[in-house]
């Protein structure tokens, strides 16, 4: 009785009262997690975020803020490209990226708080397998990448290393995720070096500014957005654990792109290189219309300006070498100094704006039925990870091609583009190049050439299937001794155990 007095006044406060609309009819269990809930939420931070989030739909929806007069692209002295460096200097970033690497100053870290809604299975993407011949998951190709770049600095330096693996997770998502790592015994990794924490979620609000109950005893609550990894990393203490492992540099990830570099020596060396407090992974546009963001200048500060924020007639400017303008299209694949993390999460992190996401929330109707929306009913307040940029000192951008570093996994295959087919292909595209290269010949079923055909378009399959095991080869590399002038029949997986067979 007297918790519900106490949570009625809180909640009369914050013009919340609806939430205890259930209450009589709720059973002295339900009562007490429905309390348990209200009383994290502090009374002015309800109302105030009901209000913001009320706010930022009504602005969303009358028409967008354009920024294409106080937009400058990055200065070409703040870009590195590979396609326009030669192999001297890429192998000297690779080589100063592996050297911190050796010196145990790199981690990683893992945005896996999503709930994946698009792709719209109801377990942590990072679990999701495409379909690729071995079957393996995100996560196991991910855990296996940091297992060789590893392995790559430690025979360069002759080291024992170690890449700690830091892994955001919500509600939704951590303990499942936390069940799969445990179930594939950490996919090699010391499970001490694989670090799960939790963001913090926000109550998701309805159009008439009210925050929405998912069911009579629950209120719908949403993840913060990635941008809550700077809330995350205070709250959770990781910073003091990336200080009390020596760690200076972090690469920041989706859990989406099956391309994913991790703690990839070529971008960390070309960042450390230029003195770089901030950085962005970047690719070229695919197409002036891409709906992705671009990392450039407004007022000459850096930011991620979206598709829906310029022209159709800025989005087409092109230089006089015909590249677009704003072509560095921005794949939340970050580098920050560990100096720079402490900084904005102890200081600067209230000063990061929320961006507004209008949702199909599930919600209680006033019978008590629950209710799956057909059409978005709900705005959910999110922080974006890139919208530190503003506070680098020294903020620089890396562009790297498409086809060897992003192919994100968002949509179910029912949609046409980043799918589970499109993010399959794309690997298996890389590994029957890599192979080419290295020079094999492929055998179809019936134990014939199959024919190097270089006109064959990458939204095809590739026309021999390899896998090739992130164990062999980290980007390629060192897969000569096993495959140069083999005759290989497909489709074929190149493992720790293949390996053995072939050398
Ligand atoms: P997306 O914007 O693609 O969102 O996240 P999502 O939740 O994965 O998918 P949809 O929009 O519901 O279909 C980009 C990255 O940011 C992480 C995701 O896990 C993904 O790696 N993320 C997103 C978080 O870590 N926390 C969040 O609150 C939101």
């Amino acid at each position: 009785m007297e918790a519900e007095v106490g949570v009625r006044r809180r909640l009369q406060d914050a013009g919340q009262e609806q939430l205890l609309r259930f209450w009589p009819e709720l059973s002295p269990v339900e009562r007490e997690a429905l309390v348990g809930e209200l009383l994290l939420m502090e009374p002015r931070e309800l109302r105030d975020h009901c209000r913001r989030a009320l706010e930022a739909y009504n602005q969303e929806s009358s028409s967008p803020q354009r920024l294409d007069q106080r937009m400058r692209p990055v200065p070409p002295e703040f870009l590195g490209r590979v396609s326009r460096s030669d192999p001297g200097e890429l192998g000297r970033w690779e080589q100063e990226g592996l050297h911190q690497i050796s010196q145990n100053k790199v981690a990683v870290l893992l945005l896996a708080g999503g709930q994946g809604t698009r792709l719209g299975v109801t377990y942590p993407k990072g679990m999701y397998n495409v379909g690729l011949p071995s079957k393996k998951t995100l996560y196991q190709i991910q855990a296996e990448r940091i297992l060789r770049v590893q392995k790559l600095a430690d025979e360069r330096y002759s080291t024992k290393c170690t890449v700690p693996w830091y892994i955001m997770t919500s509600e939704f998502t951590l303990s499942p995720t936390q069940k799969f790592f445990e179930d594939h015994d950490y996919f090699g990794l010391d499970r001490s070096n694989v670090i799960m924490f939790e963001q913090g979620m926000l109550p998701a609000v309805g159009f008439d500014g009210k925050a929405i109950l998912e069911r009579k005893d629950k209120v719908a609550m949403a993840p913060d957005g990635n941008g809550g990894l700077y809330r995350a990393l205070s709250d959770n203490q990781i910073l003091e654990d990336m200080e009390g492992r020596g760690i200076s540099y972090v690469q920041v990830y989706c859990v989406d792109n099956i391309l994913v570099k991790m703690a990839d020596p070529v971008f960390v060396g070309f960042c450390v290189s230029r003195g770089a407090d901030c950085g962005a992974k970047v690719v070229e546009k695919a197409y002036p219309a891409e709906p992705v963001g671009v990392v450039c200048q407004v007022d000459g500060i850096y930011q991620v300006v979206e598709y829906s924020e310029i022209s159709p007639e800025t989005a087409e400017k092109r230089n006089p070498d015909g590249s677009l303008t704003y072509n560095a299209g921005n794949i939340c694949n970050h580098f920050f100094s560990l100096d720079f993390l402490k900084n904005v999460a102890t200081t600067l992190e209230p000063c990061l704006g929320y961006h507004v996401a209008i949702k199909k929330v599930p919600y209680v109707d006033e019978e008590g039925n629950l209710v799956k929306p057909v059409r978005p009913n709900g705005i959910k307040m999110e922080k974006f990870v890139f919208d530190v940029f503003q506070f680098a000192k020294n903020f620089v951008a890396f562009e790297v091609l498409r086809e060897e570093e992003f192919s994100p996994l968002k949509n179910a295959d029912t949609a046409d583009k980043d799918t589970p087919t499109t993010a399959r292909r794309s690997l298996l595209w890389q590994h029957y190049r890599w192979a080419r290269k290295a020079g094999t010949r492929f055998l179809d079923d019936n134990g014939c050439r199959v024919p190097e055909n270089d006109s064959i378009s990458e939204s095809d399959d590739p026309p021999a299937v390899c896998e090739i095991s992130p164990l062999v080869s980290y980007f390629g590399e060192g897969l000569e001794i096993y495959l140069k002038n083999k005759d290989i029949s497909t489709p074929f997986i190149l493992d720790e155990n293949t390996k053995e067979c072939e050398a």
